[in-house]
């Protein structure tokens, strides 16, 4: 299976359009060795031809631009876009899909709290429905069961129920429920080979540590550095266990979850604008480094 990066930062981007924290000024000046990073998503493949979009980011234009293969090829109007799977209903996630409305009507895979929120406090279900179909949902269940998506037919997919909250705008923020938030497992069955990617992931249990475990490469929240870091640099009061990410350092933090997972290959994604692990020079940079972790830039790509 391919797996190509298309933006690796959480929400806001780095650097993000209003922000002058130290990463943000750094980056913009160049006085810091960073690369900047477009908001989170990926696609997946199993032949390099047709793709499948997990979530579609606000920074969509720039991401298909930047990867020959999901440019149009082969006739007038043309995507090689054979379906998207979202996540959750967050905007950095979901709002992409307005910019694909030219080509509606798109395959959406999601679960019943993603779908009902899309159809409520962010409803892009109703608006896209005005453009040749619009969004088709496709529901994702929780009970274990594998899916696929027909144009990439080796690729059996897997909706891990994590524990995370529903965005603000959502009719059940507040009060959490399955699948506000999934992770994906993805086995190549050709190959064997599989993936767990998780972008946002506020929690770990037994069952989740399992299904890591299995994974030939974890694609995997790195949001924070530290749980109080928006505090810290002065940017916004939120906890990162409030916004439903589990940060990297200090006990049960990221590093010693993924310490348990010594044959998998291990690369962070959705980076927060505030994070360390942007700076290439930071002690924190360098933690991940001896550890084998990996940062997910943009135009990154993972052959499994
Ligand atoms: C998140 O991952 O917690 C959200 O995308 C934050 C946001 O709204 O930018
Ligand atoms: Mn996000
Ligand atoms: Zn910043």
């Amino acid at each position: 299976m391919h797996i190509r990066i298309l933006g690796s930062a959480a929400g806001g981007g780095f650097p993000q359009w209003n922000c002058n924290c130290r990463n943000c000024a750094g980056v913009r000046n160049a006085s810091l060795r960073a690369q900047p990073r477009t908001q989170s998503s990926i696609a997946l493949s199993d032949n390099g031809v047709d793709w499948i979009l997990c979530n579609a980011s606000p920074d969509i234009r720039v991401q298909l631009a930047s990867f020959p293969p999901l440019q149009p090829a082969r006739q007038l109007r043309d995507s090689a876009l054979a379906g998207v799977i979202l996540l959750d209903s967050q905007i950095d996630h979901c709002t992409g899909l307005l910019s694909l409305r030219e080509g509606c009507p798109h395959q959406v895979w999601c679960t019943e709290m993603v779908h009902q929120d899309l159809c409520s406090g962010f409803p892009l279900f109703n608006m896209l429905s005005h453009w040749n179909g619009g969004l088709a949902w496709q529901p994702i269940h929780l009970d274990g069961r594998t899916f696929s998506v027909p144009a990439c037919p080796d690729l059996l997919l897997r909706a891990i129920v994590l524990r995370s909250s529903a965005p603000p705008y959502s009719p059940h923020r507040g009060n959490p429920h399955p699948g506000d938030n999934i992770g994906l497992f993805v086995e190549d069955r050709r190959s064997g080979a599989s993936l767990f990617y998780a972008p946002g992931l506020g929690q770990v249990d037994q069952a989740l540590l399992e299904w890591m475990g299995r994974a030939d490469c974890l694609l995997v929240d790195g949001t924070l550095w530290r749980d109080d870091e928006m505090r810290q640099c002065g940017v916004g009061d939120k906890l990162g266990s409030e916004m439903g990410h589990l940060p990297q350092s200090g006990p049960g933090g990221m590093l010693q979850v993924l310490e348990a997972f010594p044959r998998a290959r291990k690369v962070l994604i959705h980076i927060n604008n505030t994070n360390p692990i942007l700076d290439e020079d930071s002690a924190e940079h360098a933690q991940l480094l001896r550890r084998g972790i990996e940062v997910a830039h943009d135009g990154m790509d993972l052959h499994l």
